[in-house]
């Protein structure tokens, strides 16, 4: 196989209760990428479509991620990359993680798939701490797994996938405003209460029963978050007004995506989930602040070919 085109998945990051650990893969929201072999032994970005990306390989999460590819495995082979970004940068939805996810994924393809998809978040992982400067996997997990993934450790790493209840479904507001995933974990607290540390762990460890049960109701009571919501909250127009309003509308939880500025509400079906996009569509055109609205199932397969 020469050229290989991929789709890399928007991800949704920390699901309230999981900051660093937990994350899952939308089905329908992502990026494409294609990958083609050349015999100059360098990793060339020829075309960024969709945002203004460095074209330089160690400026751009997918060059950097593929070159700690190849130096794992001694090739000196070279890759054109073309990326077609549909996820914007500074979103809160894994835009430097699916191109991270989807460069390392194709590179793998191309070369007879040396790493299994576990193999390759390392790789990922890089990409990701060009990004931010922290190389957290909670997006690169769920991009090359599918469904949710739960870092159980850092280090030595351990990931490990959960179940994904198929009514599902992700309501993504991304107000559009820039918020850079470095900036917004500079604000966090370095430590917390111990009665807030119980709080949090009680609520994930009943999300994960929760995803192993198909129980609905207590997924949503879990999806609470003391400890980082309340200080990232405030860079999100109108946070609090937004969850009441989803919860109001049937959402079965409502946070914040990954680093921000996006945020999501988890649904039970299509139906739900259309009538909690409708209601916060109308609250933020009458805010007059533009947005993108995304609708998605979870996906289950990650990053995948599609050509
Ligand atoms: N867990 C990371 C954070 C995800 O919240 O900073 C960034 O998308």
């Amino acid at each position: 196989m020469e050229e290989i085109k991929i789709f890399a998945p928007a991800t949704v990051a920390n699901l309230s209760c999981g900051f660093d650990v937990l994350g899952c893969c939308l089905e329908s929201v992502g990026d494409e990428m294609l990958l083609r072999k050349n015999s100059s032994g360098e990793i060339k970005i020829t075309k960024i479509t969709g945002q203004d990306l460095p074209m330089e390989t160690d400026k751009n999460v997918a060059g950097v991620a593929v070159r700690a590819l190849l130096k794992e495995l001694k090739s000196e082979q070279g890759f054109d990359m073309e990326i077609y970004k549909k996820i914007k940068s500074g979103s809160g939805i894994g835009s430097s993680a699916a191109s991270s996810a989807g460069a390392v994924f194709a590179a793998n393809k191309l070369l007879g798939e040396p790493f299994s998809p576990l193999e390759l978040l390392p790789f990922a992982m890089q990409g990701e701490l060009l990004a931010s400067g922290n190389a957290h996997a909670d997006n690169v997990a769920p991009a090359l797994l599918g469904g949710f993934s739960l870092i159980k450790s850092y280090q030595p790493l351990e990931v490990l996938s959960l179940p994904n209840p198929p009514d599902l479904r992700m309501v993504i507001l991304h107000p559009l405003i820039e918020v850079r995933t470095k900036d917004s974990r500079s604000i966090i607290k370095q430590s917390i209460s111990l009665q807030k540390a119980i709080n949090q762990w009680g609520n994930l460890g009943a999300l994960v029963s929760a995803l192993y049960t198909n129980d609905y109701d207590l997924l949503g009571r879990s999806l609470q978050d003391e400890i980082v919501e309340p200080v990232r909250s405030i860079l999100i127009p109108f946070f609090d007004e937004l969850k009441k309003i989803a919860r109001e509308s049937g959402a079965l939880g409502f946070g914040i995506s990954g680093s921000g500025p996006s945020v999501f509400a988890l649904c039970k079906g299509e139906i739900s989930a259309e009538n909690v996009r409708q209601s916060i569509q109308k609250f933020y055109q009458e805010k007059e602040i533009d947005f993108d609205l995304h609708l998605s199932k979870i996906g289950n397969e990650g990053v995948k070919v599609i050509q």
